[in-house]
């Protein structure tokens, strides 16, 4: 059955890329589709070279994994550390997934509540590493809040996690954040820090069906993680449609403008209604201080507009509605509904 592309709700709920896909990815997939009957002749058909140059900075090979989604590399990374008793932490508003599947490991998740700005609790976090702790999770510009931890935070914070922790940063938005504090990790990662980063194809190159992610870092850390990876992580249609998306230039430079003026486009109305709003270095905008139930909004935006919004409460958020940037149709559709709400609720 095709999809029935009628009636789209405007897609406001998970931070996908609605300018659609890489078109280069498109036409490498189409390619490869003939082939979908063989296996990748090389593990990665030339994807994990491609990344080792994109990345720079003298990363090597084995310092890479891949996986079919960032979401599967970081899943990868817990089976490879994590046994039962062992500890993570994180902050309470963040990526939920951190917390369900280190807890499908049976280990002890710690959360930290988040500071009164949003911001992760730095020093909470440190106090709550002990001997036992494997893992700790900061997720950088951090879903849902959108917030990113800048260079100096980042270097103070590593200088206080002992190194019998890997600190894994999950670096989903980093292609829309540009603050010009944001920390590039690869220095980290060469100043031998116990780093692993993870970042993803679905956001800026639009390929979140195609689920292509991966992981680079510190050699030792990343080695435990490549050792139990299976042969093909994936397929061809992943590798060629990533490794084109690499190079699709057009398309990343569309992508960011769609970012950067959707931005500014939200912010102004939700000015105009007299919405607070955390401002962001992500795919989306996150609601604070809400005059109606964030519940309400939500179900109002998808029963009556047609929208899909996120409860930001399932990453740890309640009362707060995240709002992903789409096209400026999306965005429109997305403002007219939560005019309306608050119209019909408060008049
Ligand atoms: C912070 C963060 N990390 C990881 C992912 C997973 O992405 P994927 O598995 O599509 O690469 C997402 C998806 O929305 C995300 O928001």
């Amino acid at each position: 059955m095709l999809p029935n592309l009628q009636n789209e709700p405007a897609r406001l709920g998970s931070n996908e890329n609605l300018l659609g896909p890489s078109p280069k990815a498109l036409k490498a997939i189409e390619a490869w589709n003939k082939r979908m009957h063989i296996y990748p002749v090389t593990e990665d058909v030339g994807l994990t070279a491609k990344l080792v140059a994109h990345i720079g900075q003298g990363l090597t090979a084995d310092q890479v994994v891949l996986g079919n989604g960032s979401g599967d590399v970081l899943g990868v990374i817990m089976q490879a550390y994590l046994e039962r008793g062992d500890e993570v932490v994180m902050a309470t508003a963040t990526f939920a997934l951190y917390r369900r599947v280190a807890a499908s490991y049976r280990a002890t998740v710690i959360e930290i509540p988040n500071r009164d700005d949003f911001q992760i609790d730095f020093d909470g976090m440190v106090g709550a590493i002990t001997a036992k702790t494997k893992l700790i999770f900061l997720c950088n510009p951090n879903n849902p809040t959108g917030i990113i931890i800048n260079r100096a935070e980042m270097q103070q914070l590593l200088d206080r996690i002992p190194k019998h922790v890997t600190v894994i940063v999950d670096e989903a938005y980093v292609d829309f954040a540009d603050d010009p504090e944001y920390p590039n990790m690869m220095d980290f990662i060469n100043a031998g820090y116990p780093i692993i980063v993870t970042r993803t194809f679905s956001k800026l190159y639009g390929l979140a069906s195609l689920k292509a992610g991966f992981g680079f870092g510190n050699l030792d850390r990343i080695a435990p993680v490549r050792a139990i990876r299976q042969v093909y992580e994936s397929g061809l249609m992943m590798y060629h449609g990533a490794a084109a998306a690499l190079e699709d230039e057009a398309h990343i430079v569309d992508t960011l403008e769609l970012a950067r003026t959707g931005r500014a486009y939200l912010y102004s109305q939700f000015e105009r209604l007299g919405l607070d709003y955390i401002p962001t270095q992500a795919l989306f905008v996150t609601l604070k201080n809400l005059p109606i139930p964030a519940e309400t909004i939500v179900a109002e935006a998808l029963e009556q507009h047609n929208v899909i919004l996120r409860d930001a409460k399932v990453f740890g958020m309640p009362g707060h509605v995240r709002v992903s940037i789409g096209r400026q149709e999306d965005n429109e559709r997305g403002i007219a509904a939560i005019e309306s709400i608050l119209k019909k609720h408060l008049g």
